[in-house]
């Protein structure tokens, strides 16, 4: 190999599996009284690379633009500025024809598999076809399929015959990790796969799809509206208010040193050991949070989206935006004018 082919491969070797250059997203409402369009920015400038094998986890209160993003990767929410890049291929320029090979790589696992599995349908049936979807498969090859996939997910053949009302939400989301594994993805978009499920079915999801990452090497998107759900699952992490990254970094890195104000509120629900610090925490996190809803996405507030929920908002930032930047030594980004790290012990 010459020292450019070397290069090229090179290159392509440290290529993320996926980038989203500010990428945003706007939804046009129904005309009001001027009769003209309004239009809802969800998501706004947000950039972020995921790795082969890697996750990203994306949180951040409802309304805060969590699915749009999801949904623009997977082409089902428009990409208004920016781009979405998957495997070197730019994603809006695909046109209408999505190709087959990226409806391959790139699956989905939502909160509500009751919703996105067919009630009329055995698990077999569901995972029989989403199989077969891509490939050839004889009956025989097929079944011996449909028994690995619930095999790999923690299910028997016993599920396979079953409906989906019959199994418990736990056993649903294993259903809908099977399906979506069927085509072999690179990366899977996980929408809240957990926000539904009581919290010793969460941490064996959880586990699932850590272990499936480490046997299969597959990426994932898992987006929580929870920073601790996110915690154990993701190598690097990113926090999302009212359509703009606040902070973003490894995953050590925010929750060690948390430097925005809203990331450390959110850090601030996290259940200590130790109840004086708790207490004092979960005060903290009322004082910060409870008097102010998310704002309107219709209406952001002037200067730091944050500004009206902020502590330590002053003047400038209730006038000036402030930039996403990298903090000092730290490997993390935070758009905030008053960063200072502070480590999660001191926060509450
Ligand atoms: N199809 C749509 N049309 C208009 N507005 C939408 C649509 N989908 C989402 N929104 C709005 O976009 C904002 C972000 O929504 P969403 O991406 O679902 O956030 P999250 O997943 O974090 O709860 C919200 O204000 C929501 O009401
Ligand atoms: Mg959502």
């Amino acid at each position: 190999m010459n020292d450019k082919a070397r290069a090229a491969a090179d290159s392509t070797a440290d290529a993320p599996l996926l980038t989203v250059e500010n990428l945003t997203v706007r939804y046009q409402l129904g005309r009001g009284m001027t009769g003209k369009p309004k239009l809802l920015s969800a998501v706004r400038d947000v950039s972020f690379t995921i790795g082969a094998g890697k996750t990203l986890g994306l949180v951040g209160e409802s309304g805060s633009g969590k699915s749009s993003i999801g949904r623009a990767i997977l082409r089902l929410a428009p990409i208004s500025e920016g781009r979405v890049v998957f495997d070197g291929q730019d994603v809006a320029a695909f046109g209408r024809r999505t190709p087959p090979s990226f409806n391959r790589d790139v699956q989905v696992v939502f909160q509500d598999p009751l919703s996105s599995l067919n009630p009329r349908q055995t698990i077999a049936t569901t995972l029989g076809q989403a199989l077969t979807r891509h490939r050839e498969l004889g009956t025989a090859e097929r079944n011996r399929e449909i028994t690995d996939s619930l095999d790999r997910v923690g299910l028997s053949g016993y599920h396979a015959q079953r409906y989906p009302h019959e199994l418990s939400g736990g056993q649903r989301q294993r259903v809908a990790i099977a399906r979506a594994l069927a085509t072999r993805p690179r990366l899977i978009v996980c929408d809240e796969p957990v926000s539904a499920l009581d919290v010793s079915t969460q941490s064996q999801v959880i586990n699932l799809l850590k272990e499936l990452q480490r046997d299969l090497g597959v990426s994932y998107l898992f987006i929580a509206h929870d920073l601790e759900v996110v915690r154990h699952m993701s190598d690097e992490i990113g926090v999302l208010y009212l359509g703009q990254l606040a902070e973003s970094g490894p995953a050590d890195q925010v929750y060690r040193h948390p430097a925005h104000p809203y990331t450390q509120t959110l850090l601030a629900s996290t259940l200590l050991a130790d109840p004086a610090r708790q207490a004092a925490r979960s005060a903290r996190r009322r004082a910060l949070a409870s008097d102010t809803e998310l704002p309107s996405p219709l209406a952001p507030p002037p200067g730091c989206a944050f500004n009206p929920r902020c502590p330590r908002a002053d003047d400038l930032c209730r006038t000036e935006q402030p930039a996403l930047l990298p903090l000092a030594s730290t490997g993390a980004l935070a758009a905030c004018h008053h960063t200072e790290p502070t480590p999660v012990a001191a926060a509450s």
